[in-house]
């Protein structure tokens, strides 16, 4: 049980770490700070390709998504065993919990791991430790979503999703990510048909570096409640429609973008267009080690770069409470502290 002690926000700073929050598009692999890997790597006997944790920050610059997703699977080599994908997730509860993050729904790649003979059971309990944690430890709670990499294609997706069921009870829901063009949503309608029968969550990565298009499919034959990224559906007249009239959450990246050049610079970042049209967009953090900042950061780099007020940031935190997959109980919590006037000491 989350003790609501330990929920109560720091109200007295206008930063958006005073406002309590979800991040909802966090990779815990992509948590994976460089030092982190070279501790890991020393612990496991695995030999890195890099110098040393400067030679690996200094590989932190991508042309694109498929840049960053070869580093990203390369660092992952040195997680490997439970305590290593618990010490992964405690070390981001404890940073996020820093940010005001009262609940986190957390992306992790089975497929990933399970490929290079890592067992599903030291992934998906070290995980689950970390989390089962968190409410004493950081007063704050957070779910696990099992995302499938799409490029690995349908049938993969498919037997990821049998070996998942056999851990039902430590996952939330089902999510598609990795390289994202040339692999439409359309390919995993039945692998998700499956997971929804299962009362699984489904969120899906769609607009981000692929067309409209692929929002659509995600949102018609996935039928997932959440899109992630989204932010090429600004392409698409009718689908914002769509998704305003709906209120469909977008869980943006602004540091991510930027860094994976989907835009060029971060005060030309969409998102107060978003905020405008009217579509529930919340900011996450998406691949923090890689990325330049956990969720603060990024509502600090969007504030300042494209000039969002204290009322804008705080709608984006409402947003992402209102988008979380929490029992309206919890959410009610949350709201209250997000809504409650601010404290003059
Ligand atoms: N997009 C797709 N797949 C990913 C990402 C992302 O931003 N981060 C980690 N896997
Ligand atoms: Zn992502």
């Amino acid at each position: 049980m989350l003790d609501p002690a330990n929920l109560t926000a720091r109200r007295a700073q206008p930063r958006s770490a005073a406002l309590p929050k979800a991040e909802l598009h966090i990779h815990i692999e992509g948590s994976l700070e460089a030092d982190m890997v070279f501790r890991l790597a020393a612990r496991n006997g695995v030999q890195l390709p890099f110098a040393g944790v400067e030679d690996l920050r200094a590989r932190y610059s991508f042309s694109n998504l498929g840049s960053f997703l070869e580093l990203y699977y390369s660092c992952m080599a040195v997680l490997r065993t439970e305590e290593d994908f618990f010490d992964l997730a405690d070390a981001y509860l404890a940073r996020a919990s820093k940010d005001g993050v009262r609940h986190a729904e957390i992306f992790f790649d089975p497929q990933a791991h399970v490929s290079r003979g890592v067992p599903l059971e030291a992934v998906v309990d070290g995980l689950g430790a970390a989390i089962a944690a968190a409410p004493s430890s950081y007063g704050m709670s957070a779910g696990l979503i099992a995302c499938f990499l799409r490029d690995k294609g349908p049938d993969a997706a498919m037997d990821t999703l049998d070996q998942l069921l056999h851990h039902r009870d430590a996952i939330i829901g089902v999510g598609l990510d990795s390289a994202e063009v040339g692999y439409p949503p359309a390919l995993f309608a039945d692998v998700f048909a499956k997971a929804r029968a299962q009362d699984l969550h489904c969120v899906a990565h769609a607009g981000e570096e692929g067309p409209p298009s692929y929002v659509w499919e995600a949102l018609d034959l996935l039928c997932v409640e959440r899109i992630d990224h989204g932010v090429r559906s600004l392409e698409d007249p009718d689908l914002v429609m769509r998704l305003v009239d709906e209120q469909v959450p977008l869980t943006v990246c602004p540091l991510s973008n930027v860094r994976l050049k989907v835009v060029e610079r971060i005060e030309e970042h969409p998102i107060a267009a978003m905020l405008e049209a009217g579509l529930a967009v919340t900011v996450n953090s998406d691949d923090p080690a890689y990325f330049g900042g956990y969720v603060e950061d990024n509502f600090t780099a969007v504030a300042a770069g494209v000039g969002l007020d204290s009322q804008a940031l705080r709608t984006l935190a409402r947003n992402s409470l209102q988008a979380a997959f929490l029992d309206e109980t919890t959410r009610k919590i949350h709201l209250d502290h997000l809504d409650a006037p601010a404290d003059p000491h």
